[in-house]
Formats: structure tokens, sequence, C-alpha cells
């Protein structure tokens, strides 16, 4: 009897952890980011080689996986706006100040290397915006 509940005990502490880590493993390819006039589809498997928190950056000083547009996160999708609220400006600003943009750090890989930054940096023809 002890003995058994020492087993389901320990199993229940092995998937207690073990789930998290497989959720975290694996993040989701495809994944269809709509809200600027030109679609992008997100890879995470392109960017295994960053944390999380690198683009997932802390909400309130906690991890977060909420959508960049959640409301009134980065929820203003005019083109002009060039608040921290501006959903373009986060994702095509060239110089980011703590959080990379996609841009930024594109533009980061791709050095001096032209057709690295027209495939990671074009607006066409682009592997952003094929
Ligand atoms: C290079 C940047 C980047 C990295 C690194 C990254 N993500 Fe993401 N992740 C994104 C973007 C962009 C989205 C889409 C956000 C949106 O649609 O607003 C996303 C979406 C998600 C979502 C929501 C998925 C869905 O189906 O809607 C989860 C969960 C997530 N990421 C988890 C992770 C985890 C866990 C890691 C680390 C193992 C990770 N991400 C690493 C950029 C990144
Ligand atoms: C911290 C760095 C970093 C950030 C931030 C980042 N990327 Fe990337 N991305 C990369 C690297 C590295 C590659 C692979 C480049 C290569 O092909 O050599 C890549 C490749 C890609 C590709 C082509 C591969 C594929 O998935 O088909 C797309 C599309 C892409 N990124 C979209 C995005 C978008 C959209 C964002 C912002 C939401 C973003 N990336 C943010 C580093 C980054």
């Amino acid at each position: 009897m002890r003995k058994s509940l020492f087993a389901v005990m320990v199993l229940a502490l092995v998937a207690a952890f073990s789930l998290p880590v497989i959720a975290a493993d694996a993040p989701a390819d495809g994944l269809k980011m709509e809200q600027t006039k030109m679609p992008v589809i997100f890879n995470h498997s392109a960017h295994a080689d960053y944390k999380c928190v690198d683009c997932h950056h802390l909400v309130d000083g906690k991890e977060s996986f909420a959508k960049c547009s959640t409301a009134g996160c980065h929820d203003n999708f005019d083109k002009k706006d060039k608040s921290v609220h501006s959903y373009y400006k986060i994702m095509h600003d060239r110089k980011a100040a703590d959080v990379p943009t996609c841009i930024s750090c594109h533009n980061e890989v791709a050095g001096k290397d032209k057709d690295k930054k027209k495939e990671l940096t074009g607006c066409k023809k682009s592997k952003c915006h094929p």
C-alpha cells in the first residue's frame, strides 16, 4: 500500500515537472501574424537558438506568452504611430532598445551579406513578406 502510494507520488511529481518542459521545448510553427498589412508566418523552429524571453519579454516582471497585440500592449496598428504601443514599430524598428524587433535582430544576423539582408529585412520577396 505504502509502496504504491509512493509510486503515485513520484509519478505525479515527474508529470508536474516534465509537462512545462515539454510545452516549452516545442512552441508552434506556422503562426500567422495578421495585424499588419502584409501578414507574416512566424516559425519558432527557425528561432530555436534564442531564449523565449528574448522575444517574450517579461510583463510586470513576470513571464508572458500573450499575443503582442493584446489590448493595452502593442495594440496600435497605425503604421505611423511611434509609441511603445505601435505594433508595426515593435516588429520593424531597426534599433531596438531592450527587446529585439524582428528587423533589428535580422539586420544583425544578416550583417554585410546582401542576399541575407534582402531575405531577412526586405519588405517584398523576402522570407517575411514573400
Ligand atoms: C524570435 C522570437 C521568439 C522566440 C525566441 C520565441 N518566441 Fe514564442 N512567439 C513569438 C512570436 C512573434 C509569437 C506570435 C505572437 C503573436 O501572434 O502576437 C509567438 C507565440 C508564442 C506562443 C503563442 C502560440 C500560439 O499558438 O498562439 C507561445 C506559447 C510561445 N510563443 C512560446 C514560446 C516559448 C516557450 C519559447 C521558448 C522556447 C518561445 N516562444 C520563443 C516569438 C518568439
Ligand atoms: C533575436 C533574433 C531574432 C528575432 C528577434 C527575430 N528573428 Fe526571425 N530569424 C532569426 C534568425 C537567426 C533566422 C535564420 C536566418 C537564416 O536563415 O540564416 C530567422 C529567420 C526568420 C524567417 C525565415 C525562416 C522561416 O521561418 O521560414 C522568418 C520568416 C522570420 N525569421 C520572421 C521573424 C519575425 C516575424 C520576427 C518578429 C516577430 C522575427 N523573425 C524575430 C533571428 C531573429
